[in-house]
């Protein structure tokens, strides 16, 4: 089989050190690995597969020439400078930030969803928002039975969804909470430990967070319809790893809740956690450190003609984030499209 010189920017975040576990899980065939990090990070090492590994920084853009895939896992800002550099040099990247999904070119990939629109590229493939993608994952089997009108989201996501400073929150917070002592925010504007907070991102002049809207664009582009009415709330609560989201679903045709969860068992990438009587349903510590899309609490809404409700969850880090990213570097492979 063919190995690929690989490169990961961002390789000390919370997605990138995930990331780096999954190329090793997965034994995905490199022959030659470089990470890069900012300048903070000059001149550590991180292990990888038994081997010290020095975190290079980005001040000469021409090595890129030499890598055929590149993972970019930085802040918005920085992939939007960073990446038509690095393609300029020749390599194909998949980026995990928001710097270019909603562009018409860019193909949004969630390999269990949509693989097909892997194929046309120019070389340049994003990874949806974490809380984009279970919800299409889990979606996907019951747009295609009988086709969805509008969807109500409301999420509960951990605070690993902001990077690896917000973990770091949440720990001491909790320690300075729990010894009585004053709590001083840094990364989200209020204290995040025993509160949540009804904002991820900015506002716009309705009021909607840019997650929000996020959250309804790229369920859209997904999907591959525009037609779908979407609204949510999304919120940061205080936990560390995996994202919930309480889900209502308006098919166009109509499924009882039995029919829903047969498509959801039978569907690639989910497990159905769904016995209510056993108290069985999906759960955040759960979900840490597994690749699947758990659902539950599937019911219908009986207060419309065609409604259904789910509580999805997975882990942002993984599937919401480096699993998805490995797996499209994995489709590209598998079906030749390099
Ligand atoms: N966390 C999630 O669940 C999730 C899910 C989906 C998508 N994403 C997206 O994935 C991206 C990374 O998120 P994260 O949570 O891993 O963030 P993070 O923990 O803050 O990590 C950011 C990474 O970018 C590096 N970096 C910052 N500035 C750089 C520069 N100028 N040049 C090179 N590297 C630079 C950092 O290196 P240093 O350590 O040296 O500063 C670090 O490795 C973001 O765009 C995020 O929106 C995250």
């Amino acid at each position: 089989m063919k190995k690929y010189r690989v490169a990961v920017v961002g390789a000390t975040g919370a997605v990138g050190r995930e990331l780096l576990g999954i190329l090793s899980e997965r034994e995905f065939p490199l022959c030659e690995l470089r990470l890069f990090a900012s300048e903070r990070s000059r001149g550590q090492t991180v292990r990888w597969r038994g081997e010290e590994y020095r975190l290079e920084t980005l001040e000469d853009l021409d090595v890129f020439s030499g890598i055929d895939l590149v993972f970019t896992c930085t802040d918005t800002e920085v992939s939007r400078r960073l990446v038509p550099q690095i393609r300029a040099r020749g390599p194909l990247v998949i980026d995990d930030s928001a710097a270019f999904r909603t562009e018409p070119q860019v193909p949004l990939v969630v390999p269990e969803v949509n693989p097909e629109v892997a194929r046309n590229h120019q070389g340049l493939f994003a990874n949806a928002n974490c809380s984009t993608i279970q919800l299409v994952v889990a979606l996907k089997p019951l747009y295609d039975a009988a086709g969805i009108v509008r969807l109500v989201v409301s999420t509960y996501q951990a605070v690993s969804g902001t990077g690896a400073q917000a973990i770091e929150e949440l720990r001491a917070q909790t320690g300075e909470a729990l010894a009585g002592r004053a709590l001083q925010p840094q990364v989200y504007p209020y204290p995040i430990a025993f509160n949540l907070l009804p904002q991820i991102g900015t506002f716009d002049e309705r009021g909607d967070s840019s997650e929000e809207r996020k959250l309804a664009q790229e369920t859209r582009k997904i999907l591959g319809d525009d037609r779908i009415a979407i609204t949510a709330t999304t919120v940061r609560v205080p936990v560390f790893r995996s994202h919930s989201e309480a889900v209502n679903i308006e098919t166009q045709e109509k499924l009882t809740a039995e029919q829903a969860r047969e498509l959801l068992a039978r569907a690639p990438g989910i497990s159905v956690l769904d016995e209510p009587d056993r108290a069985l349903y999906p759960l955040p510590l759960e979900a840490r450190g597994r690749d699947e899309v758990f659902v539950g609490r599937i019911r219908e809404d009986r207060s419309i003609k065609n409604g259904l409700n789910l509580w999805v969850v997975s882990d942002n880090l993984r599937k919401g984030a480096a699993l998805n990213t490995v797996q499209i570097g994995e489709l590209l492979i598998e079906r030749g499209w390099m």
